[in-house]
């Protein structure tokens, strides 16, 4: 990629992958059809349909519309081959359980950002009457029924909250989730299965009640907007210079990204689903910007927030205080020329005139997008090495990007 050339023109955004995963192991829960549209074709989702049709389920994609009939379930072990692809296999247990009372899955893989340990979902199914032993790197749960219980999560987990939902839907009496995860991803899958017939109260706050019902319908959905695909694109028109716009975002999603992007002196315009964006000549420095979950600034924007704050005019402050290995991407940008110190879960960022291309390798999936977005502001060429994480969220960034007028090949 060559850096240096503003961009300029309209994309529209993708589906969201952290709502499509979940709705797609929920699709499991009902014996019947669900078909999902604006279904973002990327390698996770790929995965996971992968993951649905080792289960039994007949899966169809038409465009980027995907229809799963979920019939007949007659395979509740996930291979590893699938299974530790993605953190996100995970949910599969409380969907697996709520349908068949059993599953068995490899200790789900993923990004490497952190310790990401699954006691918060593992001590919740218990509590709901799962039985989960652990042998050899592989979960094996079962289940006469799975019944509702109260519970409290010492964290607002996304995946914890989504993987009891999953169980609940389809469980025995009432289940209450104090403290649960309140992200936009929550209220989508929540929406999916309400269409479907469960019954859900209080999804996006964070108290969730989800009263057992004995079987769902047929649905067909139509999924919201990826909120990180979108700050992905405003960040790399931050680093490049330019004007941008984005259809179809989900901008009451992104009020903390926004905030933040006016804090650096981007001039926005937004209208019910659509940002414009113009990058200012010289990025303002932040003081301090610290990740929380939603609805405060999103950690998987983190990374490319720090890739633009390095070339902003003074010294900025990240506190990343939700994964703690966030930071493998800092080695990369120092070889770019960027002036960065980490202490502890702080990122110290001192703002240089200039980025300079070389070869840099991405470990992970935002870490890797980032990447690109300071290749986009830097002299010279940037090659990304490993460039294959970034498929796992993003369907054609090489394209999207190639449109706004970007140097930029994948291949
Ligand atoms: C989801 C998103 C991910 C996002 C994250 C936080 C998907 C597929 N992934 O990940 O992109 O970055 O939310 O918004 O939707 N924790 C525990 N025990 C548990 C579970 C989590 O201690 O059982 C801790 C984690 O280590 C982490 C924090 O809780 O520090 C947040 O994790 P969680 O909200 O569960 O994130 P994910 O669901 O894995």
């Amino acid at each position: 990629m060559r850096g240096g050339i503003p961009l300029y023109g309209e994309l529209c955004v993708q589906g969201s992958k952290n709502a499509a995963l979940p709705i797609l192991a929920a699709s499991l829960l009902h014996r019947g059809i669900s078909v999902i549209h604006n279904c973002p074709r990327i390698l996770d989702v790929e995965n996971t349909v992968q993951i649905l049709q080792e289960a039994g389920c007949l899966v169809k994609w038409q465009g980027s519309s995907l229809m799963i009939f979920a019939e007949n379930i007659q395979n509740t072990r996930i291979s590893s081959k699938y299974g530790t692809q993605m953190r996100s296999s995970v949910i599969f247990l409380g969907s697996l359980l709520g349908r068949k009372g059993n599953a068995i899955l490899p200790l789900p893989g993923g990004c490497t950002i952190g310790k990401r340990p699954i006691d918060l979902h593992l001590d919740s199914l218990k509590r709901m009457g799962a039985r989960i032993e652990e042998e050899k790197e592989v979960l094996y749960a079962d289940t006469e029924k799975m019944k509702g219980a109260k519970i409290s999560l010492r964290f607002p987990s996304v995946g914890a909250t989504e993987n009891i939902i999953l169980a609940a839907v389809l469980a025995k009496g009432t289940t209450w989730i104090q403290n649960a995860a309140r992200e936009p991803e929550i209220m989508e899958l929540c929406r999916f299965l309400k269409e479907k017939g469960a019954k859900i109260k209080g999804e996006g706050t964070s108290v969730i009640v989800i009263e057992g019902v004995r079987q769902l319908r047929d649905s067909e959905f139509f999924l919201m907007s990826d909120r990180i695909v979108a700050g992905t694109y405003l960040m790399a028109a931050m680093s490049a210079g330019g004007e941008i716009s984005l259809k179809r975002a989900p901008v009451s999603q992104m009020t903390a990204q926004l905030q933040v992007l006016e804090a650096m002196g981007a001039q926005m315009k937004m209208e019910k689903n659509k940002i414009c964006l113009k990058a200012p000549k010289k990025i303002c420095r932040l003081v301090s910007v610290a990740t929380h979950p939603y609805p405060g600034f999103p950690t998987d924007l983190q990374s490319q927030l720090l890739a633009v704050l390095c070339k902003a005019r003074g010294r900025s402050k990240i506190v990343e205080t939700i994964f703690e290995g966030r930071y493998q991407i800092v080695p990369e940008l120092r070889k770019m020329g960027a002036k960065i110190k980490i202490v502890a879960q702080e990122a110290w960022i001192e703002g240089v005139e200039e980025l300079t291309g070389t070869t840099v390798r991405a470990c992970e999936l935002r870490g890797g997008a980032a990447l690109i977005v300071a290749g986009l502001g830097a002299s010279g060429v940037t090659t990304i090495e490993n460039a294959c994480f970034i498929q796992r969220g993003y369907e054609d960034i090489g394209r999207d990007l190639r449109n706004l007028g970007a140097a930029i090949e994948t291949s």
